[in-house]
């Protein structure tokens, strides 16, 4: 029942809104991003880290447990499930054979030629098994996972012969954003974007979503952005919550009470991010 992401975001660059790539954790983050997602109307798409399926025991468990909780929670909107930053053409295969429905290949560390040869046979696989495939060209600055980069913007040629070349669904063309934190205000090139946009004509994917002010994301959906990433802001709501619950209530001591409030700030935090993409009700 998991569906790629190529339809979705097509839909999306189409109609000018960007679909929420929302990075899981756990059991409880993903029924909240489901339940948010079922409540907005609003097609999905899970992010795991190559570190996050590691830590829930493995893209096997991530991908049963995401099939099993849309079958008893009655998941009727679009969901996909993506391996996020995936860096090696095994790793990516592996996800896919264990049933996630997209991947993600970040080979943006190495030189263009290799970038696109390398996502190139990822998409030959993915493709043969109905799976997405998003690309990196540039690198997002910051730090994920343990994984820190600078920032360098993507070129806009490069772009195009990795959407041509390789025949990619959706790329991350690196235009400024970061992981993480931003320090002051995010500073994105607004008119490489425009440029990659209009020439590759492929939905694009704006990585480091976490804190950008709400006029830049409309206007990075206005130029081509169909798939915005976030994490740290549901980390950050949710340790938040968690903590006010621990500092408030000494008395608590059953894990399910403990992070209950937690579960709830990752809803109310993915269904308003939903609406602030636009992508409510267009499920
Ligand atoms: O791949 C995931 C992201 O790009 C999330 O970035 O943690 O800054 O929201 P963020
Ligand atoms: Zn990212």
């Amino acid at each position: 029942r998991l569906v790629s992401m190529t339809d979705m975001l097509n839909k999306a660059l189409e109609g000018k809104y960007a679909v929420g790539q929302f990075n899981i954790n756990n059991l409880e983050w993903t029924q909240a991003v489901l339940e948010a997602a079922e409540a907005e109307k609003s097609p999905v798409i899970l992010g795991v880290s190559e570190g996050a399926a590691k830590y829930m025991g493995g893209t096997k468990v991530v991908a049963a447990m995401t099939e099993a909780l849309m079958e008893t929670m009655n998941i009727t909107v679009p969901v996909a499930l993506h391996l996020d930053h995936g860096s090696s053409y095994d790793n990516c295969k592996e996800a896919i054979d264990a049933g996630f429905s997209s991947v993600m290949i970040d080979n943006s560390a190495y030189p263009i030629d290799e970038n696109i040869s390398a996502t190139k046979k990822v998409v030959e696989y993915a493709h043969s098994k109905g799976a997405s495939v998003e690309a990196e060209v540039g690198t997002v600055g910051g730090t994920e996972d343990g994984v820190t980069g600078g920032v360098s913007y993507a070129d806009a040629q490069e772009c195009l012969r990795m959407v041509k070349e390789a025949n990619v669904d959706a790329l991350a063309a690196a235009l400024g954003s970061v992981h993480g934190d931003y320090e002051g205000e995010p500073v994105l090139g607004f008119d490489e974007m425009k440029e990659i946009s209009e020439l590759t004509n492929a939905p694009l994917v704006l990585h480091g979503g976490s804190g950008i002010p709400e006029f830049q994301i409309k206007k990075a959906i206005e130029n081509g952005h169909s798939k915005i990433n976030v994490n740290t802001e549901l980390q950050q709501v949710w340790t938040a919550a968690v903590r006010e619950k621990l500092n408030s209530d000494d008395k608590v001591y059953d894990p399910r009470k403990v992070i209950a409030p937690g579960k709830e700030k990752i809803v109310e935090k993915v269904k308003e991010t939903m609406q602030r993409f636009g992508s409510s009700n267009k499920a």
